[in-house]
């Protein structure tokens, strides 16, 4: 059988349902036919169905899920090979390709396209962006013969909290710093949003006030624990904020080239004009105004600031990619809007209904710290230069946090919808 390997039509013989178990050929490496059986009810011998499906895709062990938590060569795209240095692992940790569909937000200005890049779908306890640095952090970690992970953020970091799953999932212990307010600060963090899952998964969480953490600063801290955990015989593998360093940069690189790909093989015929994306610690725009400009995509790329002001991220993205040679200024490749409002992770009732308002248009839950305040600041930019978009195509990258939004259920109670108690009738039947 000769076959495309980007489209194959091939034919799935019987298979017996009781044995479950699907036997699969490797065709080319890359494409694999599937055997099923099924049981006959008045038969206990297994009877062979000559049922037959048609399949129209490639199936590679990717596809079907297998690779998911194994290490894996690192090949960068032709466009990226003279970065370094390039990273020679990464595990699989995110599901991938995440989508992309057009997102119908309302009040565009005229022929406005906007389309969303699903990354708050790159996996459940994984969710969002955080997942694709950490996909070569952790590589790293395992390649260096760690068996600890420190990392450090906000009492409600999505990074930490996807740093403690994955790091439990390869068999690594997990250290977090978390930083709070210093009213709290000797108290039990609690449970809410991302703790839960911290504290599911096992990690051990040092808390931290906000006016130590900013007199310390992360670097000193985190620095503080190894020496610690190294003086008890641990192999401790330190993580930066937000995964943002050279490193951490790859997850947006490859990113890059998963869109190229889905946009060279998917029947839309589109090119974007615009990436526009929520910045917190800069490695995700990083990846993303570098990739951009390297690759085909040529997209302009605008972050939208929810901490520190852009002067700051210009800086920080700078180092990021002088770490990797890459011999480009970063106020030349990206747009740093400040979106920060009244705060990092303080919001204005506004933004929140903002949030609600666009989940009860479109179904897209935004998280209320980064893609929240991104699509917020967005429009609005959008509502005061309407000439500056107006017929271009941009996309969107949601990159997650949905558990953040579960430490505002109090400013956002108000807002949600009504319920009622059911009325019922004596009427109505038992
Ligand atoms: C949900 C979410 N979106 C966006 C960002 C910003 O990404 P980066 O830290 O790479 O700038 C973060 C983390 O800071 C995040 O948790």
């Amino acid at each position: 059988m000769s076959c495309s390997p980007l489209l194959c039509s091939f034919r799935i013989p019987a298979i017996p349902i009781s044995k479950k178990k699907p036997i699969f050929t490797h065709q080319n490496n890359r494409l694999l036919t599937v055997s099923l059986f099924s049981h006959s009810h008045s038969n206990s011998h297994p009877q062979h169905h000559t049922q037959s499906m048609e399949v129209n895709d490639t199936i590679t062990n990717n596809a079907l899920g297998f690779d998911f938590l194994t290490k894996k060569p690192y090949t960068p795209p032709s466009w990226a090979t003279h970065l370094n240095p390039i990273p020679p692992n990464y595990f699989s940790l995110a599901h991938l390709p995440t989508p992309i569909h057009k997102w119908n937000l309302p009040n565009l200005p005229k022929n406005t396209q906007v389309w969303l890049k699903r990354d708050d779908l790159s996996g459940m306890q994984l969710s969002g962006n955080k997942v694709r640095k950490l996909e070569f952090l952790m590589a790293d970690a395992v390649a260096q013969g760690a068996d600890c992970i420190i990392t450090i953020g906000g009492i409600q970091s999505n990074h930490c909290r996807a740093t403690a799953v994955a790091a439990r999932y390869l068999n690594l212990d997990c250290y977090l710093i978390l930083r709070t307010s210093k009213a709290v600060v000797d108290q039990d963090p609690g449970l809410t949003g991302n703790l839960l899952v911290e504290r599911l998964v096992g990690a051990h969480v040092e808390l931290i006030s906000k006016e130590e953490y900013g007199k310390i600063g992360s670097v000193a801290l985190t620095n503080h624990l190894k020496e610690k955990l190294l003086n008890e015989g641990r192999k401790p593998y330190v993580i930066p904020v937000g995964g943002s360093n050279s490193l951490g940069t790859w997850g947006y690189i490859k990113a890059i080239a998963e869109i190229e790909h889905q946009l060279q093989t998917g029947t839309e015929n589109i090119k974007f004009d615009d990436i526009v994306v929520a910045c917190g610690s800069g490695g995700t725009i990083a990846g993303l105004s570098l990739g951009s400009l390297l690759s085909s995509l040529k997209a302009k790329v605008h972050a939208f600031s929810v901490c520190d002001d852009p002067n700051y991220f210009y800086d920080y993205v700078q180092g990021l990619l002088d770490g990797l040679e890459a011999g480009v200024d970063s106020r030349n490749i990206v747009d740093i809007i400040n979106a920060k409002g009244l705060g990092y992770a303080i919001n204005t009732a506004e933004e929140l209904n903002f949030v609600k308002e666009i989940a009860a248009a479109t179904g897209v839950i935004l998280d209320p710290v980064y893609s929240g305040k991104a699509v917020y600041g967005l429009t609005k930019d959008m509502a005061e230069n309407p000439k500056k978009w107006e017929g271009r195509k941009i996309l969107f990258i949601h990159t997650g946090g949905l558990l953040g939004l579960y430490d505002k259920v109090q400013q956002i109670d108000s807002l949600v919808g009504n319920w009622n108690r059911m009325d019922v009738h004596e009427s109505v039947p038992p």
